[in-house]
């Protein structure tokens, strides 16, 4: 059951989609903050993987040093190259691709070549920049802020049922696309099973029944489960369940913890995705897809998972890319939109979003205004 019984305001105007100034707001006050899962514990197993991302206007490198995970700024403090293009790899040093300086895991550093030509030493410029790094489940997570809250602590009611992405699920993708929309309009269509019939309508049909529906609503996070309508191909994925060894919930949840980070599960399979602001109109989508593997093992729970693994990616995989075809337009139409918008009943997690941001970016009084105006 939805949790409002009649239609809600859009608290964003359309100019809030497309304006510099909210998109530095935002950066600073609902970014700065947050944790960004970016990676898998499995793509940094040795000592010396790393990966590289531009996250928020800033490019970052996150390192495996001898079985622990640090990020640092990807920056050289010499004459600020970034250390290294490349977007992944295994190096023996971390090692400045410009002149050679090297960094150890404090991201101090090591040898400089013709280190002579330094003296006297400036110690305050010699030092990479470094930022927090936790995982829950096999997610790495990075943080940008100076003192962040601890991930379990802003994760909050979510930490628990992610610890599983990992665990009995396995990582089987990641996908990574840029798309030419504001960031909250990728957010908010994850927010709604509203679209299901015009956007996916030869991979669901239809959308769930209200009375099967049920909604948590809070200040930081908000979450959809329901159980799926009877079209979904669940006969043979509940067998695959049980021969891995998962009792079948039937059942799928989609959370978010504002404001960017998704989880979406279901028996077979988990979802963690995240959107990143890339400019005021545009955005990157990023998917950490997981299929179950269970905790049984022998051949046939072996066959099934290699059987379940291609099957479950390829339907999210249509999914992703049938949502990834209305972004655009829903841009364009914000940029050329005299209408104020509104929010259904079914839709009413956007409004909590949409709540979330203003809040955030523009403090609680102006909030309470936009509210007695409605
Ligand atoms: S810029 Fe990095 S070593 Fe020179
Ligand atoms: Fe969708």
């Amino acid at each position: 059951m939805f949790t409002n019984q009649t239609h809600l305001q859009h608290l964003l105007r359309p100019d809030q989609y497309t304006s510099e100034e909210q998109y530095r707001a935002e950066l600073r006050h609902l970014f700065q903050p947050a944790w960004h899962p970016l990676a898998v514990k499995s793509d940094l197993a040795r000592p010396g993987d790393f990966l590289t991302f531009d996250l928020l206007e800033t490019p970052i490198l996150v390192r495996n040093f001898g079985g622990e995970l640090r990020a640092f700024l990807n920056v050289c403090p010499h004459r600020h190259s970034r250390l290294t293009d490349k977007p992944r790899g295994n190096t023996e040093r971390l090692r400045c691709q410009y002149h050679g300086w090297e960094f150890n895991a404090e991201g101090r550093t090591g040898k400089i070549p013709d280190a002579r030509a330094f003296r006297p030493w400036d110690r305050d410029n010699s030092c990479l920049r470094r930022f927090a790094v936790e995982t829950c489940g096999d997610v790495v997570f990075v943080n940008l802020g100076e003192n962040p809250v601890p991930l379990r602590e802003w994760l909050g009611a979510v930490w628990e049922p992610w610890q599983d992405y990992g665990g009995d699920y396995r990582h089987a993708a990641t996908w990574e696309k840029d798309f030419p929309c504001n960031w909250k309009i990728v957010l908010e269509n994850s927010l709604e099973s509203y679209h299901i019939p015009e956007v996916h309508p030869k991979t669901f049909k239809e959308y769930s029944a209200e009375e099967n529906s049920w909604h948590e609503l809070t200040d930081t996070f908000t979450s959809f489960r329901t159980v799926p309508p009877s079209d979904w191909p669940t006969r043979a994925g509940n067998w695959m369940v049980r021969r891995l060894g998962r009792p079948v919930e039937n059942m799928y949840w989609h959370r978010v913890r504002h404001p960017h980070v998704t989880g979406a599960s279901l028996d077979v399979m988990r979802i963690m995705q995240c959107v990143f602001p890339t400019g005021p109109a545009t955005c990157r989508y990023r998917s950490l897809f997981f299929t179950l593997r269970g905790a049984r093992r022998g051949p046939l729970a072996w066959a099934t998972y290699r059987f379940l693994r291609p099957i479950a990616t390829a339907v999210a995989k249509k999914v992703f890319d049938e949502d990834g075809r209305i972004y655009g337009g829903v841009q364009q139409g914000l940029v050329a939109s005299p209408h104020r918008g509104v929010i259904g009943t079914r839709e009413e997690r956007i409004f909590h979003f949409q709540e979330y941001v203003t809040r955030g970016c523009r403090g609680p009084r102006e909030l309470t205004v936009a509210a007695d105006r409605a």
